[in-house]
């Protein structure tokens, strides 16, 4: 079977972008291929943060990834760091990665200039995030339109080091979902829906509660034109709302589109935090059912086989580059 590989960084609370662009797909995908889901620690360091914080968001995502249906009788769900492969790796990687390529990066760009302040693993982090998929030969990955540049660098550097020292690495693939890859800010639809975001009204968790969801699709910004259509660049709002409720319905923008042309936003934007709520309730109440020792066991196992896995494609990157053991 093919493998797939994705990473979630355990920062701040999961929306339903991190859901509708990336895990909804991870749960998918897990039917057609062997899965290894990882909560990236080790990027999450790259921002300033607190330790006592990241134990608890570590857990948490991984609760969330859970109950959102990921299987870990199926799939490996681990973090980062229980696998010091993937920083070997890195160092191995970053070796063969010019400074050129990392320059062009636009999340370092986007990182710094929004106030973070620039450390060598913010700016190495796409090369951490190449170790990560090729620690264990993934062939597809799966994640949002975000991400779509570090997967260019991960293709070329294994690329790159296949030309040098073997052909070690297959050519990884991004997934990247047709609708819903890039759900917007609902407070500004020319933006992504980040974590990171201050203002609260602007996103919606995972967890959040109906009458939250449904007042915050409420009082998404739209425009002043009372047709629903699809247009991101004249009508980016209610394109948004249409991805929105394409993903969780399984119909077409176009299909909702012509449902929804007259009946005016308000019956609109209700249809759409409905069709969210009952994608959102299992995954909310399964989060419920779920101790921290249960995803502590499962992180536990996890970790132990995904050391197991990636042990002996290490012991073939050392011996290529020139570092066999003694
Ligand atoms: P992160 O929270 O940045 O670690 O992202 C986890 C996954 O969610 C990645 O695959 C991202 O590409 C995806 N993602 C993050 N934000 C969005 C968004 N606004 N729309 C769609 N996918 C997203
Ligand atoms: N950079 C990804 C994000 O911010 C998270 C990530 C780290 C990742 N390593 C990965 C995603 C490997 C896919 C594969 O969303």
């Amino acid at each position: 079977m093919n493998r797939i590989f994705s990473g979630v960084q355990p920062t701040g609370n999961p929306h339903i972008g991190n859901y509708l662009g990336a895990f909804r797909n991870w749960v998918a995908l897990q039917d057609s291929y062997d899965a290894i889901y990882c909560i990236v620690d080790l990027h999450a360091m790259t921002i300033d943060y607190d330790p006592a914080d990241l134990e608890k968001t570590r857990i948490d995502a991984a609760k969330i990834l859970l109950a959102a249906g990921v299987d870990p009788d199926r799939s490996l769900l681990y973090t980062q760091s229980q696998v010091p492969a993937h920083a070997e790796l890195a160092w191995i990687l970053g070796t063969m990665t010019p400074m050129g390529v990392l320059n062009r990066m636009t999340q370092y760009k986007d990182k710094t200039e929004a106030g973070h302040a620039s450390n060598l693993g913010l700016y190495a982090y796409p090369v951490l995030m190449a170790a990560d998929i090729l620690l264990y030969r993934a062939n597809l990955v799966p994640v949002g339109d975000d991400q779509r540049q570090h997967l260019e660098m991960t293709r070329d550097l294994a690329e790159r080091f296949n030309n040098r020292f073997g052909d070690i690495f297959p050519i990884p693939d991004a997934y990247i979902p047709e609708t819903s890859a890039r759900v917007m800010s609902l407070q500004d639809p020319t933006a992504k829906m980040s974590k990171s975001d201050v203002n609260v009204k602007a996103s919606i968790s995972i967890l959040d509660d109906p009458d939250v969801v449904r007042k915050r699709i409420k009082s998404a910004v739209t425009d002043s034109d009372p047709i629903v259509r699809y247009d991101t660049d004249d009508k980016p709002g209610i394109s948004n709302l249409l991805e929105i409720m394409g993903a969780c319905t399984g119909r077409s923008v176009e299909d909702l589109a012509d449902e929804y042309a007259d009946s005016g936003y308000g019956v609109f934007k209700e249809a759409v935090a409905e069709a969210l709520v009952e994608e959102l309730t299992p995954i909310r109440e399964a989060y419920k059912s779920l101790s921290n020792g249960d995803v502590r066991q499962v992180l536990h196992t996890s970790g132990e086989k995904g050391r197991d896995l990636a042990a002996p494609l290490m012991r073939e990157v050392r011996k290529a580059v020139g570092l066999k053991g003694y």
